[in-house]
């Protein structure tokens, strides 16, 4: 029966039908991908009723030869059709997942800026490398040994008294200048020696337009065999002048625990001199404290004050300014 011409062509027509409206229904290209193999893959529905075909007279086999064909374009178009349908809808279904808003106004993030002490100390920190040294840094809270015994600063010495500071119920205190990091430096590293060190102070100051009780240095330590005032009056020298340029600079005899001789460095600052760093030959009682042999080495050490600089750089009329987040004033760096 099923070889029958009428009944083949009503087996196709069904066929047709049925796959149309499945394929019209599939939700997903998975399930297309399926209709696909059950209608017109190798083993599938359509290959089945034509292999039937076997049977037909030489006559018949074409006319239904042809509606095979009518058939199978017909199922293929469907595909195509709910293929297409169904890519458009995905793609639909993500942009609108996706929605953004470009009318929507931004969020306003200003920029941030580098504030000028960390610019400053910045800018020496690349003129001292620059020079070969390298950057360390050492503790704020600090022992009385470091940041005054092995500084060669006697128990009762009159210098303690220009470094009052802020000391700890135990005993610890808070560094009065960077120069405590030359001891923990020399008892790491061995000679030669080329540091510089920018850190934070501290001193029982009264505040007032070019002191303050929080402030900044730049510790600088050279020790090396034969290095002699000259090498630091160089050193210095070269340093102002990269900073500042031509600005006038004076130096000045002064005294300090831990060298000898000792200077201090005025710059012009607002019509007047204003000391901006001290410094000398690191005396031997300091190279003796960390083990060093002051027959073979010695060196040179200098202490700068970071707001002092940025003062000068900057024409700034007082130092409190850089404190009090007032971004009128910072906003101009
Ligand atoms: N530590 C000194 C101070 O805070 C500054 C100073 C002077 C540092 C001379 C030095 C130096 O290294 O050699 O006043």
């Amino acid at each position: 029966m099923s070889n029958q011409p009428s009944t083949l062509k009503a087996q196709l027509e069904t066929l047709r039908q049925e796959g149309i409206s499945a394929i019209a229904a599939a939700d997903s290209l998975d399930r297309l991908e399926e209709l696909r193999v059950v209608y017109l893959g190798k083993k599938g529905q359509l290959s089945g009723l034509l292999r039937s075909m076997g049977q037909l007279s030489a006559e018949e086999r074409p006319q239904i030869g042809a509606i095979a064909n009518v058939v199978k374009e017909a199922l293929q178009d469907e595909l195509e059709n709910q293929r297409q349908k169904l890519q458009a809808a995905a793609i639909q279904a993500q942009l609108k997942a996706e929605t953004i808003d470009v009318t929507m106004p931004g969020v306003y993030r200003p920029l941030g800026r580098v504030h000028p002490l960390h610019s400053t100390m910045d800018r020496v920190l690349d003129i001292f490398v620059g020079l070969g040294y390298t950057v360390a840094q050492g503790p704020e809270m600090e022992t009385d040994y470091y940041n005054f015994e092995a500084l060669n600063f006697q128990p009762d010495h009159p210098a303690r008294d220009m470094q009052d500071t802020l000391f700890l119920p135990d005993g610890n205190l808070l560094r009065t200048h960077t120069s405590n990091v030359q001891i923990h430096y020399m008892e790491d590293n061995d000679p030669p020696v080329r540091v510089a060190i920018p850190g934070r102070c501290y001193r029982r100051d009264t505040v007032d337009a070019t002191h303050a009780a929080v402030f900044h240095q730049i510790e600088i330590l050279a020790i090396d065999e034969g290095l002699t005032f000259t090498d630091l009056k160089g050193t210095v020298k070269i340093f102002l002048q990269e900073l500042f340029g031509d600005s006038p600079i004076r130096f000045r005899a002064s005294y300090f625990p831990f060298t000898e001789p000792s200077a201090e460095v005025d710059v012009q600052w607002k019509g007047r001199w204003l000391e901006v760093m001290g410094c000398g030959m690191v005396d031997p009682n300091v190279l003796k404290a960390v083990g060093y042999d002051p027959e073979v080495y010695t060196g040179f050490a200098a202490g700068m004050g970071v707001e002092r600089l940025a003062m000068v750089l900057h024409e700034i009329d007082d130092i409190r300014r850089f404190y009090n987040s007032d971004l009128r004033f910072l906003q101009q760096f």
